[in-house]
């Protein structure tokens, strides 16, 4: 049981907001609703307090118990602050830490998980700024249920219908569930692509964006762990609650990777490492010729099997160009593993810079299991808690 905050914003989906609290209820959790005034537009705090016997929360100075300041009552109460339908106004405004009614009010005083499920217009979830917002919320480790695409208001068409809502009380369970999961533990990641210079303006790499680092720093620290990555060059923003090393060649990541991991309980690999770098890296620029060259490469070291051998609980990840599992079973003895996550990197809709992904998970005990195609935080949530125990 526990103690959830559902904040509601105006959309058209404000209706789906009492079968969700009644679901949640159902759960076995206490509800309390807290309206926008946008969402009082569309529903009324009877509603919610009629269906969870709690007082809903409307104004910014309302108070049901006097001298309790609900705004930060509710905050410290609550397990979970969940955000459904969440608004584009709302988003945007957490994101830039604006606390101008209730809702924002408690979000920027609250400490604890958040999930948020937007709804809204295809065109203001696609608007830059929503993008921005949503990517510093995951960025500080919300939880966000896409929207799905379908028919919205006034005949339009695309993504933006909020998610069902099974899909929102699974996503709200799978934090509730997974909170204290690692208190006390540290988790260390290896994530993205190596760089491996040729020459000052050159360099040997591949196609991992880091995304999928990114998300398991993310659900770590959901789950309450102390989180180092060793981050190779990337684009994506790592947790601001997880230390992160910043990393270019294998050579860099293994020796600050065996440097963290005498403090570690468990060792993810999630980096793409090249596999080869260049005997030389030349002075300069290499200048064209009208004659063939040859680059001679010689094997970099394997993080993740040197890191296995320190005796921590360690996963790898095997990202292959097939659904075929035999190459990770292979790699699970060949590196010393506990386990393996395989992904098909072939499949577009789960691939390198794609933001879902599916993962077949396989133990060393031979033991496999397949993962929801979901969000790479939902995978990553997923992950955590097979390899937990
Ligand atoms: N890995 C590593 N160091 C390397 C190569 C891989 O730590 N030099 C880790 C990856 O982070 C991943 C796992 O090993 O967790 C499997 O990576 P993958 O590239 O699939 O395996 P390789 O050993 O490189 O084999 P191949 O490229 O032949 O598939």
């Amino acid at each position: 049981m526990a103690n959830i905050v559902l904040g509601v914003c105006g959309s058209i989906a404000c209706y789906r907001a009492a079968d969700l609290a009644r679901d949640l209820m159902r759960a076995g959790h206490v509800v309390r609703v807290c309206l926008t005034d946008a969402a009082q537009k569309f529903v009324t705090p009877m509603l919610f307090e009629t269906l969870t016997g709690q007082p809903c929360l409307i104004g910014a100075f309302e108070e049901p118990e006097r001298g309790r300041m609900a705004h930060l009552d509710w905050a410290r109460q609550a397990d979970l602050l969940l955000i459904a339908p969440a608004s584009a106004n709302t988003l945007n405004k957490l994101a830039a830490g604006i606390a101008d009614d209730m809702l924002t009010t408690m979000a920027l005083a609250y400490e604890g998980p958040m999930v948020v499920a937007p709804a809204m217009n295809p065109a203001m979830y696609s608007h830059d700024a929503t993008i921005t917002a949503m990517r510093t919320l995951a960025e500080r480790a919300v939880l966000i249920v896409e929207p799905t695409e379908g028919d919205v208001v006034v005949g339009e068409h695309g993504q933006g219908k909020l998610a069902a809502n099974s899909e929102i009380v699974m996503a709200a369970s799978t934090v509730l569930s997974a909170r204290s999961l690692y208190a006390g533990k540290r988790v260390l990641i290896t994530s993205g692509p190596t760089q491996e210079p040729i020459d000052d303006v050159r360099f040997l790499t591949n196609r991992s964006s880091g995304k999928m680092g990114a998300a398991i720093a993310q659900a770590a620290l959901l789950m309450g762990a102390q989180v180092t990555v060793i981050a190779g060059p990337s684009a994506t923003l790592y947790p601001r609650l997880a230390r992160v090393i910043h990393v270019r060649t294998a050579n860099q990541m293994l020796e600050e990777a065996a440097e963290a991991a005498g403090e570690a309980d468990m060792v993810i690999g999630a980096a793409a490492v090249a596999d080869y770098r260049p005997v030389h890296q030349a002075e300069g620029k290499i200048r064209r010729k009208s004659v063939d060259i040859h680059l001679e490469l010689t094997p970099n070291p394997d993080i993740i099997a040197a890191l296995a051998k320190l005796g921590k609980r360690t996963v790898g990840f095997a990202a292959e160009p097939t659904m075929d599992l035999s190459e990770a079973k292979a790699k699970i003895v060949r590196k010393g593993l506990y386990a393996i996550a395989h992904n098909d990197v072939s499949n577009p809709a789960i691939g390198f810079e794609s933001d879902k992904n599916q993962l077949t998970l396989i133990l060393a005990n031979g033991s496999q299991e397949v993962s929801p195609l979901a969000s790479k935080l939902q995978v990553a949530l997923w992950l955590l808690e097979k390899i937990a125990n």
